[in-house]
């Protein structure tokens, strides 16, 4: 599908009255729906419970033999169609991950390979679930500068492959999927990222961490026998942070743009619990009606789930040349971060 907004002031390079901007998006998510009934066979859960708590009603999960970099790829050619962008033209692929393929190469390499990107540098970015937005934002950066004009943004995780399915604290809430976008330069001034913020706070880390598998604990029978090859998270202590640098960033980002939050047409949080998102739009004095929820279908996919969620708004009619639109993340490090884009 051809991109309903093309305009006619894309620029070869960005020049000091130039923005970046969202070009095409596009999602992929594995075809296996993992139910509430079915964790009832596996842990000691109900879906009372997992409604009440999260909002979540299904994800979805990969096949034996799937990895991130499948995902990737299916949804970045859905984006490059959108966009009426080649592979050969791509300068730079930035994937947002914490379940890549493999620890390295990255996925951005793995990608541009699949994808046949062969003039494009790749990095991936570990930022938790606010991976994509630090992806987006770097893209941002590298637009506005001037040193691209074709980037590649993916947010995917393939949760699953580090769930402990033992442990229903963190299984229920948890699922795979993919989404990306080609970011471009624009001269129209009415379009584009008009802001974005990042925040980190390490001395957070544990509360949600995969402990094993890199310097600190290698992998060995022991790690294994232990199972801590698994995501681990202290979710209460995680919940408050989250509502309160979710909240915090979104009005950083309207005060620092001098936009008023009556004016924001859409609120695409991080889909990581249904209360949180309520309890970010009550601090915010923002109408649920204007946030965009889909956590009942695909659960908490990561560094995937805002780029998910804003190509199913888009699909839904809910986003229109013009509007105005937050993004906003928080995840493992823990990091935090969100985009005020007009669209
Ligand atoms: N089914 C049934 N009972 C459960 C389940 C479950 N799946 N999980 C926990 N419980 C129980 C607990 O054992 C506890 O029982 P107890 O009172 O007998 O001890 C009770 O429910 C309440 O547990 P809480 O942890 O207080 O439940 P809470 O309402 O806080 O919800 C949750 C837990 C959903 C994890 C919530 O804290 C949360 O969403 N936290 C944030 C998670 C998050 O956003 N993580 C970051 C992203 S994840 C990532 O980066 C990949």
């Amino acid at each position: 599908m051809a991109s309903p907004h093309k305009t006619a002031a894309e620029p070869e390079t960005c020049g000091p009255r130039c923005s970046a901007y969202i070009a095409g998006t596009g999602f992929e998510v594995p075809d296996k729906v993992l139910t509430n009934a079915d964790l009832q066979k596996l842990v000691d859960t109900s879906d009372e419970w997992i409604v009440e708590r999260t909002g979540m009603k299904e994800r979805r999960v990969v096949s034996d033999g799937q990895a991130a970099s499948d995902l990737a790829l299916a949804a970045a050619r859905k984006a490059l169609a959108d966009s009426d962008t080649q592979a050969s033209d791509i300068d730079l692929i930035i994937v947002g991950t914490v379940t890549g393929d493999m620890l390295f190469p990255s996925t951005s390499c793995v990608l541009q390979n699949k994808l046949g990107a062969a003039r494009a540098a790749a990095m991936d970015v570990g930022a938790g679930c606010s991976g994509f937005i630090y992806a987006l934002s770097t893209a941002r950066q590298f637009i506005e500068t001037g040193t691209y004009r074709n980037i590649l943004v993916v947010g995917v995780e393939v949760l699953s492959k580090i769930t402990d399915w033992t442990d229903r604290g963190t299984c229920v809430l948890l699922g795979d999927g993919a989404g990306a976008a080609v970011v471009k330069p624009t001269t129209d001034r009415n379009r584009g990222i008009i802001a974005s913020l990042l925040g980190a706070d390490g001395s957070r880390g544990p509360d949600l961490c995969m402990p094993a598998g890199g310097s600190r604990i290698p992998a060995s029978v022991d790690s294994v026998v232990q199972r801590l090859h698994f995501l681990k998270m202290n979710g209460n202590a995680i919940f408050k942070v989250a509502v309160r640098n979710m909240a915090q960033t979104v009005s950083r980002l309207l005060n620092t743009a001098r936009v008023r939050a009556e004016d924001v047409k859409l609120i695409i949080p991080h889909q990581a619990n249904l209360r949180i998102i309520e309890a970010v739009a009550k601090l915010l004095r923002f109408p649920m009606e204007r946030v965009f929820v889909n956590i009942q279908k695909y659960a908490n996919t990561s560094s995937a789930t805002t780029i998910i969620a804003l190509d199913e708004a888009r699909a839904a009619g809910l986003i229109r040349a013009g509007d105005l639109i937050v993004l906003v993340a928080f995840g493992a490090g823990l990091t935090w971060g969100g985009v005020l884009l007009r669209w």
